[in-house]
């Protein structure tokens, strides 16, 4: 098995055929099949750069082009032809497959070109694509956001600060909080994007191919705006992947606070949302139980993602220059990052579209006149009082009514009074949930109204992102 895998593509120097355990080991075809679409265009682009430096005639590009055009074909229509394939790797998949159909026509293709700068080339495509992919569902999900919270505008709830009552704020707002970190995921993965934009190909195995090929020529045929600088480089860095990752760990972050945030929300004991059915799982010995296990599972999955990242600036570490087989570590972790990163923030999407809001709920917590303390202390301050002195008085206003067990809005002016002097009739009408929040109209601020603009204009965001997608 493993002569006839290898095919001739490094057999010639060897005597012995690799040991079946070893031979397996070090295949990548398993995962980097994957890669097959964008090897088939590299090797077209390759195929008439060949023929171009006359290498090739036009007979040979014309049977080598319908010969990978047959490959993709086959490939497309059925999946487990690949599967039952001995290759090393996707570009000796081809390269058998090329020899198999066209004999010594198909063992001309390698010319000039090493796996080197082949896999640098594939791979950057395929993290070129899978950041566009990834960027059209982080869209779908900020827009997931934005309508929820354009639904519910003017529905106040607590705003928490180490997940203790600190300030009134709206429930819009804090949507609107997700939506723009999800918007500056999308920022980070068109930075990915952008790092992937040079194209590998004429690196050779390390020093440059030897053939009179256009590179450029090449890198415009598949995409690519411009060429990699140095042969090297190409070949032995993996910095898209790393950028790439990157962008995924914060993603996965974000989706895992998120996560966090809705799993609390529809405790009884929060009780500001009902999770959606079509979300959640029951529970095979309690018969009450509905569990959010949409968001356990988005909040667990991000560990892994972060986990590819770290696994890979690992492998890359301490590398010397110039491709190593380490480098094929690459793959598998970014693959995987992808697919769960992809299935996280779609299903994040769908739920939050799902969720119903407890507005009475969310209003009734609000209430809380522990949220309000802030604002008697800028009421002084209004009044003349030192703010660090207005914060001392209302913190002993608050320990006496904790004291006698009532709300500290209750007490009487003149009570009040034996506190400070400068608390006067109109304190009352300061202190309202609804004018704590319409003070807050600094720009970024929880008023109403700003909050309105601010959602307004994340919409233009989102549309000028979905017009880029
Ligand atoms: N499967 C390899 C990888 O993913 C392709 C490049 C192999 N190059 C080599 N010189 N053995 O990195």
């Amino acid at each position: 098995m493993t002569d006839a895998a290898q095919g001739k593509m490094w057999g010639g120097r060897f005597e012995r055929a690799p040991e079946a355990g070893f031979y397996e080991f070090q295949r990548s075809f398993s995962f980097d099949k994957r890669l097959l679409p964008y090897e088939l265009a590299v090797d077209r682009a390759w195929a008439r750069a060949l023929a171009a430096a006359k290498v090739l005639t036009a007979d040979d590009l014309a049977k080598l082009i319908a010969a990978i055009d047959q490959i993709e074909q086959q490939a497309k229509a059925d999946p487990q032809w690949l599967a039952a394939s001995p290759a090393e790797d996707v570009h000796h998949f081809v390269e058998l497959q090329l020899i198999e159909r066209l004999g010594a026509l198909g063992a001309k293709l390698h010319t000039g070109r090493s796996r080197n700068e082949l896999v640098a080339t594939d791979f950057r495509m395929f993290v070129k694509d899978a950041a566009r992919e990834m960027r059209g569902a982080v869209a779908a999900l900020v827009g997931a956001l934005l309508g929820r919270a354009e639904r519910h505008l003017g529905v106040p709830m607590p705003g928490n600060t180490h997940l203790q009552h600190a300030q009134p704020i709206l429930w819009s707002h804090y949507l609107h909080s997700h939506a723009e970190a999800f918007l500056c995921d999308a920022a980070r993965l068109d930075t990915a994007m952008q790092s992937t934009n040079e194209c590998p190909m004429g690196a050779g195995a390390l020093a440059g191919t030897a053939f009179p090929i256009d590179r450029a020529v090449i890198a415009r045929e598949l995409g690519f705006s411009g060429l990699t600088l140095n042969s090297l480089n190409a070949t032995s860095h993996r910095d898209f992947a790393l950028d790439y990752l990157y962008a995924l760990s914060v993603l996965a972050s974000h989706l895992s606070r998120l996560a966090a945030d809705m799993t609390l929300f529809a405790t009884p004991e929060f009780g500001f949302i009902v999770l959606p059915d079509e979300y959640s799982t029951g529970s095979s010995l309690m018969p009450q139980k509905k569990n959010p296990d949409c968001w356990e599972l988005i909040r667990g999955k991000a560990g892994r993602i972060a986990g590819a990242l770290f696994a890979l600036l690992s492998a890359l570490k301490g590398l010397p220059t110039g491709y190593q087989r380490d480098l094929q570590e690459d793959k598998g972790g970014l693959f995987d990052a992808h697919d769960q990163a992809l299935g996280m923030t779609r299903i994040a999407a769908g739920a939050i579209a799902a969720t119903e809001i407890r507005e009475e709920r969310l209003r009734e917590a609000a209430s809380d006149p522990a949220l309000l303390a802030t604002e008697v202390a800028d009421y002084l301050v209004a009044r003349g009082v030192p703010f660090r002195q207005a914060h001392e008085i209302v913190g002993a206003i608050v320990r006496e009514a904790e004291n006698r067990g009532q709300s500290w809005l209750t007490f009487p002016l003149a009570k009040l009074k034996t506190f400070s002097p400068a608390f006067e009739e109109d304190l009352h009408v300061w202190l309202t949930v609804e004018s704590a929040l319409a003070r807050r109209s600094v720009p970024g601020g929880t008023a109403p109204e700003t909050v309105r603009a601010a959602l307004k204009n994340c919409r233009e965001r989102l549309r000028k992102l979905e017009e880029a997608l």
